[in-house]
């Protein structure tokens, strides 16, 4: 992440603009919150980048700034918003349709959001099989399609007057697959957009068009779109930083809470049953088998990593782990999740802890939008590229290069997180020690 120490960061000045593929519940629920802050109608809660301090040096220096003021982020007033769908419908409608926040706050917002209108989209039903979308761009290849997108970044800085990009992918989650040959290489990667290749998925095109251009790109999503080494290579050659995927919003947030307090306190895992309803179009997306498969795939990964059965095997090998999810309309985005974790204490006897969380699924995603496109564009101003694993914390499968495993613990996460930016502002990294002030 050619991450170097004390460095001098670009200034945040000007207008940044963050652009969205999908512009769904998440993206609006994003996009009419910061409008809603910035007229003071409510609280940024949740997110880091807002409300979030860090403490410098030692503990009696009572040192602790503001996160936003330590490194200069850019106010809520310089953010300018765009995306693509592959519905037409403005960002008033298309929020008003999620349904997660209330029309009367909407309705204040109105003017603003309607202005807000998705730039056609590239889409291949393939790759989403519950949507069908008529708001879409034609080409004559992938690359055809991915020069379209670059002709839509340019103007929409243009016309919006901005200094800045950054990308955050809020799109359906897509069926799951692997990286293939034409993944491997820039070079074959292009050759696959010029040859149409079917294994080149729209949020890679997209993804593609945005490193191009310089424009730090974010996945929201568990489908691959960045993560691969062609990606990887265009990202390192334009100096644009990448990170990834899937959000880490309810139950995942909640595991990479709990499993850490149980592996520090050496408590066993039986077995780890998670189930949800949801019932908005992310909901509708992920009945879809091959999609669900990306999800799960995204979602199983936390477990294993954290516990490290291989270096614990008394207490964790062989745990069982089950996620599902099931479309359940009538409950929007207001999520449900049970989990049932069987755990096992001294001598081994056995006891259990039940959560229910009853959370909005886009209420918890909006503030990590909001932090990813302002870590993402300090890091692309700190001269920052390639992954930013100092991100993970935003994450439920964390991208890192090849043959490192990622980090799971949110706390660990954190920590990573506050000690990324007090490295690149040349502070004192903060490692807990403590011992000087018993000396
Ligand atoms: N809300 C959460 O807690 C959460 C957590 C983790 C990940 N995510 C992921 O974030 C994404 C967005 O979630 P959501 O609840 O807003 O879903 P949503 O269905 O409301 O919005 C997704 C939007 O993407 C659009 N879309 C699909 N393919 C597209 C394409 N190729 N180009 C442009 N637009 C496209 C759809 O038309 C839709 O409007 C999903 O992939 C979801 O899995 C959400």
């Amino acid at each position: 992440m050619a991450l170097k120490q004390g460095v001098e960061v670009a200034p945040a000045a000007g207008r940044l603009g963050v652009l969205l593929p999908g512009m769904g519940a998440v993206a609006t629920t994003f996009i009419a919150g910061v409008m809603a802050i910035r007229r003071k109608l409510a609280q940024p809660i949740g997110s880091l980048t807002e409300m979030g301090t860090i403490r410098l040096g030692k503990r009696p220096d009572n040192r602790v700034p503001a996160i936003r003021d330590y490194i200069e982020l850019p106010t809520l007033d310089d953010l300018v918003f765009g995306g693509w769908d592959i519905f037409p419908d403005d960002a008033y409608e298309a929020a008003a349709r999620a349904g997660v926040l209330e029309r009367g706050v909407l309705d204040q917002l109105r003017e603003e959001l309607s202005a807000i209108e998705p730039m056609t989209a590239v889409f291949e039903q393939r790759f989403v099989k519950k949507l069908t979308g008529q708001h879409v761009k034609t080409g004559a290849s992938k690359m055809a399609l991915a020069e379209q997108l670059i002709d839509d970044i340019r103007r929409f800085k243009a016309d919006n007057g901005c200094d800045r990009l950054v990308a955050v992918w809020c799109g359906s989650t897509e069926v799951y697959h692997q990286p293939t040959d034409v993944h491997s290489t820039l070079a074959k990667f292009e050759a696959g957009l010029h040859a149409s290749d079917d294994n080149i998925a729209p949020s890679q095109v997209y993804a593609y068009a945005a490193l191009k251009e310089g424009v730090p790109y974010a996945n929201g999503a568990p489908n691959l779109s960045v993560d691969f080494p062609a990606m990887q290579e265009l990202a390192r050659a334009t100096g644009t930083p990448i990170a990834g995927k899937d959000f880490k919003t309810g139950q995942t947030l909640m595991k990479t809470v709990i499993a850490p307090g149980l592996k520090a306190r050496m408590l066993g895992l039986e077995g780890w049953y998670s189930t949800n309803i949801l019932g908005n179009r992310d909901g509708e997306v992920l009945d879809d088998p091959e999609s669900f498969k990306s999800k799960e795939v995204s979602k199983l990964g936390v477990l294993e990593y954290i516990l490290q059965p291989d270096k614990y095997p008394e207490l964790y090998k062989g745990f069982h782990h089950v996620v599902r999810i099931n479309y359940y309309p009538p409950r929007g985005d207001n999520k449900e999740g049970w989990d049932n974790i069987d755990i096992r204490g001294w001598l081994g006897y056995p006891m259990q802890i039940k959560l229910n969380f009853l959370c909005r699924d886009s209420i918890l995603a909006a503030p990590i939008v909001l932090d990813l496109a302002l870590f993402m564009d300090f890091a692309k101003r700190a001269g920052m590229q390639g992954i930013q694993e100092w991100l993970s914390f935003y994450f439920k499968s964390p991208m890192t290069p090849e043959g490192l495993y990622p980090e799971h613990d949110l706390f660990i996460q954190l920590m990573k997180l506050k000690n990324t930016l007090r490295y690149v502002k040349g502070d004192e990294l903060i490692t807990h020690l403590g011992a000087e002030y018993y000396d």
